[in-house]
């Protein structure tokens, strides 16, 4: 989860995504990188509470660099990477080693002119890394209004694509981590719910056609050099 603006729910999606892949069993692991610690506030919170957590380390600018996440990530299934606001440099680190790029946004046009200079950090990295994904998410949403549908116009022209998975704007998201869970485990009826489901689906779906394009490219290289052999 990334992008330079602060408040735009990467802290909450990615606690909600974790927290909702664990539930349904997989083996993950969630990275603070924020030199504020929410995220490793809300697993002290859940493990006093005796709620089943991720497992959360706190990393920054160095991540990238072999033998550190890549090492400890090897063992989970999912790795979910809270980024910080602004910190350019713990976000490029994050965007070296990434599968796929999130990139919370507010549901207003202005919200989605703000991402430019996020969009920009995606860029230079998927310059460096052409398997580099990214996508946009639609956070905060209000029921009756034309804000959300003003974003996902916006974000058109950001180049990204945007996620089919919007989250609304609901207490839910603002009261589950005080209580150490994630929203579909908080409040399981809430839209919210239904929302962070139906989000980690999405992401779910993303990352293995990330995989599949992988090893298409693996083949088709192995195949060429075969070729080149012959
Ligand atoms: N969908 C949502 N509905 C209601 N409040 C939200 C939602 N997403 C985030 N928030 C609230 O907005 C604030 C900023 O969210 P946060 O996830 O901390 O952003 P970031 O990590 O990008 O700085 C928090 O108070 C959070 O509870
Ligand atoms: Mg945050």
């Amino acid at each position: 989860m990334c992008g330079q603006k602060g408040g735009s729910g990467k802290t909450t999606a990615a606690i909600a995504a974790s927290a909702e892949l664990v539930d349904r069993g997989y083996r993950v692991l969630l990275v603070d990188a924020d030199p504020q610690g929410s995220v490793r506030t809300w697993a002290d919170v859940a493990a006093e509470a005796g709620h089943p957590t991720p497992t959360v380390i706190a990393m920054g600018a160095q991540m990238h660099k072999s033998g550190q996440l890549d090492e400890i990530a090897s063992g989970y299934d999912v790795t979910v990477i809270d980024c910080p606001p602004r910190h350019g440099e713990i976000q490029r680190s994050a965007l070296m080693i990434a599968d796929l790029a999130v990139l919370p946004c507010g549901p207003s046009a202005v919200d989605a002119w703000a991402l430019a200079e996020s969009v920009e950090l995606v860029s230079e990295a998927q310059g460096l890394r052409p398997e580099l994904r990214a996508t946009t998410l639609i956070t905060r949403r209000v029921h009756g209004t034309t804000i959300g549908t003003e974003a996902r116009k916006s974000l058109r022209n950001t180049g990204l694509p945007v996620l089919r998975s919007e989250f609304y704007a609901r207490v839910a998201y603002q009261e589950a981590p005080a209580a150490g869970l994630g929203v579909a485990q908080y409040a399981p009826t809430d839209k919210a719910a239904t929302e962070v489901r139906a989000f980690v689906t999405e992401l779910l779906k993303e990352l293995s056609r990330g995989k599949t394009k992988a090893q298409d490219r693996r083949k088709k290289t192995a195949s060429g050099r075969k070729r080149r052999r012959a």
